[in-house]
Parts: structure tokens; sequence; C-alpha cells
């Protein structure tokens, strides 16, 4: 009880931290995953926090990620961005891995863009696709939101009917065909870690419906959503797990197919934050 009052209590510190430190807070936040580093350099920082500077944040420790909170302007847009998310495979618990969703709730985010890298099981998927994510499926074994709920952050059992904004959805299909761009749709399968999959658990992954598993994301969206936030998130596949092909997959394969794909990526998810309206 005490610690749940506490796990509030450090929600609203860093909250009011953010904005002694930066001033007015903006209504967009993104989480930049393997795919999106490279948006950093689009954004005109204002301030950029490492992390381990912000009271109650997790360190980040995987390697590829700086770890930092940026703040600052996108295409006409205040936005802040984590650079560097947590992954439970790391260590964190589910609280842990979503606080900064929260602390963006707190300071009155409306709008959250998340990216990832993700193994691909459709088979009409090829290495260095960007798939829009278009709904989830949650393999992980522990749940963001298991035990006391605080309805002033949302309900007992939010829905998780359009996790990932119609709207938003929309308006990417429209920029990927306006400038010709190659943009795949599906489902992705949030699980663990930290092993890749095993051809059967990606055979498994493709039969329940799943297009492309990865490690990340869907704690943090339903963090969001259970906030009341909007969420648009796009998956850079990296590999396949596709019957037949399934390829030996490694940590840098991973980066590399991710950093082939990034301008594409970057130049999609730029464009939807420069032309949606905020909520
Ligand atoms: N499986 C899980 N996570 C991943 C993969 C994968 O094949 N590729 C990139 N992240």
């Amino acid at each position: 009880m005490t610690e749940e009052i506490n796990w509030l209590e450090r929600i609203n510190a860093t909250a009011r931290y953010l904005r002694e430190k930066v001033g007015d807070m903006p209504r967009t936040a993104i989480i930049l995953g393997t795919g999106l580093g490279e948006l950093v350099n689009h954004i005109e920082i204002t301030h950029a926090l490492p992390y381990n500077e912000i009271p109650n944040f997790p360190v980040s420790t995987v390697e590829g990620h700086q770890g930092r909170l940026i703040f600052g302007m996108l295409g006409g847009k205040r936005i802040m961005a984590m650079q560097g998310r947590f992954h439970y495979y790391e260590g964190y618990d589910m609280k842990e891995v979503t606080f900064p969703v929260r602390v963006m709730q707190a300071v009155g985010v409306k709008t959250l863009f998340v990216s990832n890298a993700a193994g691909g099981m459709n088979p009409d998927f090829r290495i260095g696709d960007l798939m829009i994510i278009t709904d989830h499926i949650n393999l992980f074994p522990d749940h963001p939101l298991r035990g006391k709920n605080h309805p002033e952050l949302g309900p007992r059992f939010p829905g998780m009917n359009d996790a990932y904004s119609p709207r938003l959805i929309a308006k990417a299909r429209e920029i990927a065909a306006i400038r010709d761009l190659r943009l795949v749709e599906g489902v992705y399968v949030g699980v663990q870690g930290p092993t890749f999959e095993t051809p059967a658990e990606y055979r498994y992954f493709w039969r329940i419906g799943g297009d492309a598993v990865g490690m990340s994301t869907v704690p943090e969206v339903i963090v969001a959503r259970h906030g009341g936030m909007e969420v648009f998130g796009m998956s850079v596949i990296t590999d396949l797990g596709v019957e037949g092909i399934v390829s030996e997959v490694s940590h840098e394969e991973v980066q590399q197919a991710a950093a082939a794909a990034e301008p594409i990526m970057t130049l999609v998810m730029q464009e939807i934050i420069n032309q949606f309206d905020e909520l």
C-alpha cells in the first residue's frame, strides 16, 4: 500500500522536476526505439536530460541506446523524446519499464509515437520493411497494470480495442501513398526475450495471428492507453522467422537492418508528427 502511494508520489515528483527544469510541457511524445535513433537529428533540442539525472528514472543499460530525455521542436510541434527505452529483459520490472510513460501522462502528453525492431513471421514481409503496428498480442509474463488500480490514472479494466490510433494509421497510409513508400501492416507480438525465437516459436506466433515479434513496446502502449493517450507505432523488420527461411539472427544483424531502414522510418514518423492534429 505505502509502496503504491510512493509510486504515485514518484511519478508526480518526476513530473514536477521536468516542469521546473524545462517549463511548458509538450503534448506529444516519441519513444525512439531501434530504427528511429536518427530522428533525434531532426529535433531542435532545447533540453537533453540524461536519465541518470532525472529523479526516479531507471538507468538504461542496453547496447546502442544512450538514455536521454529530450525536449524540443520537431516540424513545428513541441515534443519530448525518449532516446533509449527500458526493456523487461534487462531486469526492470513492469512498473519501471513503463515509468516514463506515466511521467508523460502526468505532464499532459496526449499522443505517443513508438518504434521498435521486430522479426517478421508474415511471408510477404522482407528484411528492411517498415510495418505499421495495427494491433498487438501481449505475451509478456507480467502485466504493467497488475496490482492496485489508481482511478486517477485510468480504469481498472481498460479496453484495448483500437489501441493503435485508426486516424494515425490512416495518416501513415496516406503519407506512404503520396511518397510511394512500401509500408506493410500487421500485428506485433510482444515477448520478454532476450532469446530470439526458435523456428517453432516463430511458426506459433504466426499461427496465433502475429505478423512480427519483438521484445518491447507492448508494456508502454498498454500504459499509454490506460492513461488515455493516443498511440502510433512502427516496427522495422530486421530478420525473418518465416517457415523455410528462418535466418540465423544476431543483435548486430538487427542493428544493421534497422540502420538501413532508418531514413524511411524517420521520414514517415516526421511527416505524421508534422501533419497530425494534436488532441
Ligand atoms: N525476435 C524478437 N525480437 C526481435 C527480433 C526477433 O526476431 N528481431 C528484432 N527484435
